[in-house]
């Protein structure tokens, strides 16, 4: 623990967090070509009119730092992951475990919150008490966190947000994470041309949603909801799976019994309750995918999930980027060395289809920009490149 670090950083961080809050939008680093280019504009940050305190606090920072690398000190990091449910998760861990290790000069101290809330804000309680130098979390939930940021705050540990999104606190220094409403819209906007391109009239879609008030939930059921709603698509139902394969397998199971021969699209919100639907699909003699009846839309774009994009049983898959471990350990770097840092950092996302007859989809993104986005065909190079 290096507390006077820690407290100096903290200060460094209110400051880089007031200039940022002074800007009119937030910062993409790897956002969709478009968006990208029009939150960068926008974000062009403004020099903090407490420059002259900014520099003071930037050069103690650095100073302590400098002490602490020469003194051998390792930077303690607390990190509460939300839990194991999905092959995502797990790239998530991967990615996150390597990037904060020892080699770099990281001591991690990691939590699996296995999905339970409350689990989570102990989890973070506990980095607290221990008083780790940074806190990273991947919140399960996105709202009830003010509280719990605030004591972190309090106790001068920076925070830093990855995947998932909080609603109601503004007191941590970086996010960097998707834009599930985009993920949402996309897979909308994909699914409006598919069916003009097979000339399907009717849309009667189940949805297997995420873990109910994830920040991965809220903005793909959002997203594709806007294009239910303006296509006047029939949304028969929508239960949640919990992201997990299980989750996916009893809710397809249950809509099986209720409205067998009734739907053509089901909506899975990761890729391991796409796997969960499929399995109940087969078993009950459904045809789904490319040759089928129903039409399987997925998000993650995981490594088995795109060998069955691959295989034509998932027809499109809109990818979820787990891989913010360096993102994250570059964020604590900046913040050592007394550095600004972005206060929001979208994921690159390609979106997989596959069949090779729509090239592109066009769609008005959350931010309110007409984008235009290439669809990527699955082949085997593309799953060999999966995470
Ligand atoms: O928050 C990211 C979501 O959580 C991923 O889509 C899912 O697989 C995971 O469990």
């Amino acid at each position: 623990m290096r507390k006077t670090l820690s407290v100096l950083l903290t200060a460094a961080m209110a400051t880089s967090m007031l200039a940022a809050c002074g800007s009119s939008n937030t910062q993409a680093t790897q956002a969709p070509a478009e968006t990208k280019a029009a939150e960068t504009q926008a974000a062009a940050t403004t020099a903090a009119p407490a420059e002259t305190k900014a520099a003071e606090t930037v050069a103690a920072v650095t100073e302590a730092a400098k002490e602490a690398e020469a003194n051998g000190e390792t930077i303690t990091v607390g990190f509460a992951q939300v839990g194991h449910e999905s092959d995502w998760r797990t790239a998530s861990t991967n990615s996150v475990q390597s990037a904060l290790s020892k080699e770099n000069g990281i001591d991690l101290q990691f939590v699996d919150c296995d999905n339970d809330s409350a689990a989570q804000l102990e989890a973070v309680r506990n980095f607290i008490q221990q008083g780790v130098d940074y806190i990273v979390i991947d919140p399960i939930v996105s709202t009830g966190w003010d509280t719990v940021l605030t004591e972190a705050d309090d106790a001068g540990i920076p925070v830093i947000v990855i995947d998932r999104t909080i609603d109601d606190s503004d007191k941590y220094v970086s996010w960097v994470g998707s834009e599930f409403t985009n993920e949402g819209l996309a897979a909308g906007a994909w699914l409006k041309a598919y069916v003009a391109d097979k000339g399907i009239s009717e849309v009667n879609a189940l949805v297997i949603s995420g873990t109910t008030g994830s920040s991965a939930q809220i903005g793909r059921s959002n997203g594709f909801d806007k294009y239910v709603e303006a296509e006047n698509w029939n949304k028969i139902d929508e239960q949640t799976g919990d992201f997990t394969q299980e989750g996916g397998q009893k809710v397809m199971e249950s809509y099986l019994k209720s409205y067998d021969g009734k739907f053509n699209v089901v909506v899975c919100q990761n890729d391991n309750e796409a796997f969960g639907a499929i399995d109940a699909m087969k078993a009950a003699g459904v045809s789904y995918g490319v040759d089928g009846d129903v039409i399987v839309i997925s998000f993650d774009a995981c490594t088995a999930g795109l060998q069955k994009v691959l295989a034509g049983e998932i027809n499109a898959d809109f990818q979820c980027n787990p891989l913010q471990g360096p993102d994250c350990l570059n964020i604590i770097k900046k913040l050592e060395a007394g550095e600004t840092v972005d206060q929001k950092t979208f994921m690159a996302e390609p979106w997989y289809v596959a069949e090779d007859k729509l090239k592109e989809i066009t769609y008005t993104n959350n931010s309110g920009n007409e984008v235009t986005e290439p669809l990527v065909v699955v082949d085997q190079a593309v799953v060999d490149a999966a995470y």
